[in-house]
């Protein structure tokens, strides 16, 4: 099958796959992104078909919890944020099939990581999104409570486009 601009077309469709959503820190944006994803395919009855993890392209935060106002806001949508942060790995890009990353920052930052080499798919969430005019979730670690919230609206938006997205490329 054709390669289209550097993402990975597969000829088969998967039974499984996997899925690595990737930021700086790895305690705000893509742990919300891997909570509220694990959640939707939980209910959705699809754990068996897709595993879930995220990342940060820094090691700023390697081993802490997510940020508590991230917890927060997750558990105000029903949500437990229990990963622990960890630095994105060269191995990861091959091992993933999606690398779904928030902003261009880290689109950037993980490109450089795969050295123009890996055949890793990088997106960012919300190219999969329709209800935003922006493709970059913005980073709420700077800002007040009310960035968690915009940012849970868009990850929760994007990340259920996402699935359907696999679904339909997959033949699920
Ligand atoms: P995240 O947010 O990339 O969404 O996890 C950030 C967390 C920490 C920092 C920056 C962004 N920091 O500079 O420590």
């Amino acid at each position: 099958m054709a390669e289209t601009s550097g993402t990975r077309q597969y000829a088969e469709k998967r039974e499984r796959v996997s899925v690595v959503f990737v930021c700086l820190g790895n305690i705000c944006r893509s742990p919300l992104a891997e909570g509220f994803f694990q959640d939707l395919v939980e209910r959705t009855g699809l754990s068996d078909r897709i595993e879930i993890d995220s990342a940060g392209t820094s090691n700023y935060h390697i081993g802490e919890l997510p940020d508590r106002r991230a917890r927060e806001a997750a558990r105000r949508r029903g949500v437990e944020l229990v990963s622990r942060a960890r630095q994105l790995k060269r191995a990861d890009l091959d091992r993933f099939d999606y690398v779904i990353v928030m902003d261009s920052e880290n689109r950037r930052d993980v490109e450089q990581l795969g050295g123009g080499k890996s055949t890793a798919r990088i997106q960012r969430l919300l190219d999969y999104a329709d209800a935003y005019d922006v493709h970059d979730v913005p980073d709420p670690y700077y800002g007040g409570p009310e960035g968690f919230e915009l940012v849970c609206d868009m990850v929760e938006h994007a990340c259920a486009r996402l699935l359907q997205h696999i679904r339909e490329e997959n033949g699920w």
